[in-house]
C-alpha cells in the first residue's frame, strides 16, 4: 500500500506532490479534525488562516449562492483554489428534515430568517432556528420527523473539481418538551435524536462519539478512502 505523500497527491492531476492541501475554512476545529485524518495518509495540510498569515494576505470569502451542499462546497473550494493557487478542500453542511421537504438544507445556519444574514449571534440564531423547526413540526407524527445532517466535501485545484464526497448522520427531530436537551455541540444538536435508538440528542453525545457518528466524520473518512484508493490505483 502506498501511503506516501507523492502517491496520494500525485494522482490528483496538477496537484504538485510537495504542496499541501489547504483546508478552506476559518473554523479551527474543522482544520484540526481534517488535518488529523489526512495527516494519517501522509497528506500535508494547512489551514486557510495559517496560509493567510504566511503570505500576509487575506482571501476573499466567496458568496454561497448555490441551492445544494455540493454547489456551495464547490464554489468555496474553487474560489480558494484560484485565490491561493493550491489544491483546496471545502465543506458545506446542514440539516434536512423529511416533513419539511428537505428544509432547512443549505439555509440551515440562518433558517430563522429564511437564509438572510442578520446581526444575531450564533447562539441567538441556533435558539431561533430550533424554535422555528419545533414550531413547524408541531403535530407531525413520529414517522414523519425523520431528519439527517449532511456534509459534502469538495477538493479542487485552480482548474476544477478533483473529488467530491458526502457523509450523513441519521436521526429524527424530537417533540417540543422532549427536546431541546444536552449541552454539547451546536446548531440543531439539542433537538436531533440520534438513530437508531432515538434516546439521546446529538448534544448529549460526548465529542468522540459525535465525531465517530457524525456527517463530518463520515465525509472525512470517505475523502480519506477516496484519496487512498487513488493512491493504490496509481
Ligand atoms: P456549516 O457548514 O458548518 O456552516 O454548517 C451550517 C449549519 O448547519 C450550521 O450553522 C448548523 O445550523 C447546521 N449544522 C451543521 N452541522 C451540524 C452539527 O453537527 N450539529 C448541529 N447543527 C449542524
Amino acid at each position: 500500500m502506498r501511503r506516501d505523500r507523492a502517491g496520494v497527491l500525485g494522482l490528483c492531476s496538477a496537484m504538485p506532490a510537495s504542496q499541501p492541501i489547504v483546508i478552506a475554512t476559518g473554523n479551527p476545529h474543522k482544520v484540526e479534525e481534517l488535518r488529523a485524518i489526512l495527516g494519517g495518509l501522509g497528506v500535508p495540510c494547512i489551514g486557510l488562516r495559517e496560509l493567510e498569515s504566511t503570505r500576509s494576505t487575506t482571501f476573499i470569502e466567496p458568496e454561497e449562492h448555490g441551492s445544494t451542499f455540493e454547489t456551495n462546497a464547490a464554489i468555496k473550494a474553487l474560489s480558494y483554489a484560484q485565490q491561493t493557487g493550491l489544491a483546496c478542500l471545502a465543506d458545506d453542511s446542514g440539516l434536512e428534515i423529511d416533513a419539511l421537504g428537505g428544509r432547512p438544507g443549505v439555509i440551515s445556519s440562518h433558517y430563522c430568517t429564511d437564509g438572510r444574514e442578520t446581526g444575531m449571534t450564533r447562539a441567538e440564531r441556533d435558539a431561533a432556528n430550533n424554535a422555528r423547526v419545533l414550531g413547524e413540526l408541531q403535530g407531525v407524527p413520529l414517522e414523519r420527523r425523520g431528519a439527517r445532517f449532511v456534509c459534502v466535501m469538495v477538493l479542487a485545484n485552480p482548474s476544477g473539481v478533483l473529488l467530491r464526497v458526502r457523509g450523513t448522520f441519521e436521526g429524527r427531530i424530537g417533540e417540543l418538551g422532549e427536546v431541546p436537551r444536552g449541552s454539547h455541540g451546536f446548531g440543531y444538536d439539542p433537538i436531533f435524536l440520534v438513530a437508531p435508538e432515538y434516546l439521546q440528542t446529538s448534544a448529549e453525545l460526548a465529542q468522540e462519539d459525535k465525531n465517530r457518528l457524525s456527517h463530518r466524520g463520515a465525509a472525512a473518512r470517505a475523502l480519506a478512502a477516496a484519496l487512498e484508493e487513488r493512491s493504490l490505483r496509481g
